[in-house]
């Protein structure tokens, strides 16, 4: 089990939809993401979506009329998954996202990686592979949607490294970031009660230092127009398109 897939299976995973606000906040966030980005005048065909978690983008996308394809390795977000797409198209796979191909009978439509799942990768080449193989799995007019967070044009110090992530009664969740040359060791810390008594774990994974040029270069380079580049608050939101 890689780093990032255990720290998912004993830390992240029962907590994640949670700490990213709540499953109906966090989905409507995305609807809205997913509405700024164009959604409604992509071609709809077979979406693949990698690195799915609990559905934040597989959800809207099913909705809006994708046969989605749902990858992650975490089998707790895929049955939470599993529970919010009944009935919706959407098939659920367990398996690593750089395996998506292997789901894949037609090109796509629309391949989506979000949420910075693309930072969970090993290294820059292991990115470039998959837009590489993303690419020239879409259909013309198909287009790459990538989400993530810039890691690398600019570094937090000293206490602002400490960040809270979310906090309520009996739980609380916080990170502190180390920074690299290459990637930031994002250590999570989850305090939970019970009863009387406060439960602490916690547990460590990297994330890569990607910016948008660097990510745009590698789009560029594997034959997609950049039909969108944008950074807001650092969070990074590219659109490549195939011609
Ligand atoms: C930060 S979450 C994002 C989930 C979802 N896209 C969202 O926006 O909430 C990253 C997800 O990627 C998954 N993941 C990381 N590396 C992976 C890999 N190599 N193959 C499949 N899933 C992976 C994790 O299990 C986790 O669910």
């Amino acid at each position: 089990m890689s780093s990032v897939q255990s720290h998912y299976a004993q830390l992240l995973g029962p907590v994640y939809t949670w700490m990213a606000g709540g499953w109906d906040a966090a989905l409507a966030r995305n609807r809205v993401l997913l509405d700024s980005l164009g959604l409604a005048a992509w071609p709809r065909g077979v979406a693949v979506d990698l690195g799915c978690g609990s559905g934040f983008q597989s959800i809207p996308l099913a909705e809006a009329g994708f046969d989605v394809v749902a990858l992650d390795l975490n089998e707790m977000l895929l049955a939470e998954l599993r529970g919010y797409a009944a009935g919706l198209p959407v098939q659920v796979v367990q398996d690593d996202l750089l395996n998506f191909t292997a789901q894949l009978r037609d090109e796509a439509a629309l391949i989506v990686c979000m949420g910075d799942t693309l930072t969970h990768l090993s290294s820059l080449d292991a990115v470039a592979t998959l837009v590489r193989t993303a690419a020239a799995h879409l259909q013309r007019g198909g287009r790459l949607v990538l989400g993530f967070r810039d890691l690398a044009s600019q570094e937090l110090t000293g206490p602002a490294r400490f960040i809270p992530v979310r906090s309520e009664a009996d739980q609380i969740f916080s990170c502190f970031l180390d920074y690299q040359a290459d990637y930031v060791e994002v250590n999570d810390l989850l305090y939970r009660r019970e009863g009387e008594r406060w439960h602490f774990s916690s547990s460590a994974y990297r994330k890569l230092r990607l910016s948008a040029a660097s990510v745009g270069a590698l789009l560029t380079a594997a034959g997609l127009a950049l039909e969108l580049t944008a950074t807001e608050q650092g969070a990074v939101r590219i659109v490549g398109l195939k011609p």
